[in-house]
């Protein structure tokens, strides 16, 4: 494995191979191992496999949720090693953002303003900048997000499309713990309690998606989906809503997506699934 910190000795590495990267900010988990796993099975084993580590600053909205963020690079840099990456990309906030350079900026339009957005201004816009910079440095095939951050997803989507780059975008589906909580490095914030109670996440999702296939509507999911979650202890839903999947409009029915968020013990927790809405009107 080798690992590089600067665009130049990025940009040196033979371009022979098939090449997946997938992009983090480091305090990696079995969540980022599963990604790079998908991402191997979609490059061979002769592609080349790049992952980014690199904690963005213009993507925290809160200056304590940046200085707080785990920097756990030895751990990562065995992770990565553990799971056959070949190349790390732990470029500098100056190697990404050098002074005097103007880097294109995107803007994740309405996009941006809603849902994780609504709490975050201008977050997703520095999410589609800096993936876009780090595309452009690492020149992937085909690169995998999680689809934990469904949001984060579909912003990339779209700004792929909008730059009309020429990599394909995988969603990986959530890896989850035994009990069904998604993999998130917030959960060991969670206390013994504020863990088990964790569990109700991934349950309101499924009884979601029970009461849609029972054939509830839009509202009377969304309604019963959210009293199911207020009834767990400690629980402060910030939204539990259904979308369609590009996550812009509502629906009335067919495919979308049940997606929530919620503070459990001051820690900030979210989740999504696919839903299908019968169409009550045929
Ligand atoms: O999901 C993340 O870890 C970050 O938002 C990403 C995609 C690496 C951009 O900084």
């Amino acid at each position: 494995m080798i690992v590089v910190s600067t665009v130049e000795e990025m940009q040196a590495l033979s371009a022979d191979h098939r090449r997946g990267a997938v992009f983090t900010m480091g305090a990696l988990h079995e969540g980022h191992a599963q990604l790079m796993r998908e991402c191997r099975k979609l490059i061979g084993s002769d592609g080349q496999l790049v992952v980014s580590i690199f904690v963005n600053p213009t993507q925290f909205t809160e200056a304590d949720d940046l200085s707080n963020y785990p920097r756990t690079l030895e751990s990562d840099l065995a992770l990565c090693e553990r799971e056959n990456v070949d190349v790390v990309f732990a470029p500098s906030v100056t190697e990404m953002y050098p002074p005097g350079l103007e880097l294109p900026q995107f803007s994740a339009g309405a996009l941006g303003s809603v849902l994780e957005g609504a709490s975050r201004p201008g977050h997703f816009d520095a999410v589609a900048t800096v993936v876009h910079r780090l595309l452009a440095i690492t020149q992937p095939h085909v690169t995998c997000f999680g689809e934990k951050d469904f949001q984060q997803l579909a912003v990339v989507r779209a700004m792929v499309q909008a730059a009309n780059l020429d990599v394909e975008v995988v969603g990986v589906q959530t890896k989850r713990a035994e009990d069904g909580l998604a993999l998130s490095s917030r959960n060991v914030r969670l206390s013994e309690t504020d863990r088990k109670s964790a569990r109700a996440i991934p349950e309101a999702l499924e009884l979601a998606q029970r009461l849609a296939l029972n054939g509830a509507s839009v509202s009377s999911v969304e309604q019963q989906t959210c009293e199911f979650l207020e009834r767990v202890a400690g629980v402060d839903i910030d939204y539990c809503e259904i979308r369609s999947n590009d996550l812009i409009s509502d629906i009335q029915a067919g495919e979308g997506r049940i997606l929530i968020a919620l503070h459990l013990g001051g820690v900030r927790l979210i989740d999504n699934a696919p839903i299908f809405i019968k169409d009550s009107n045929p």
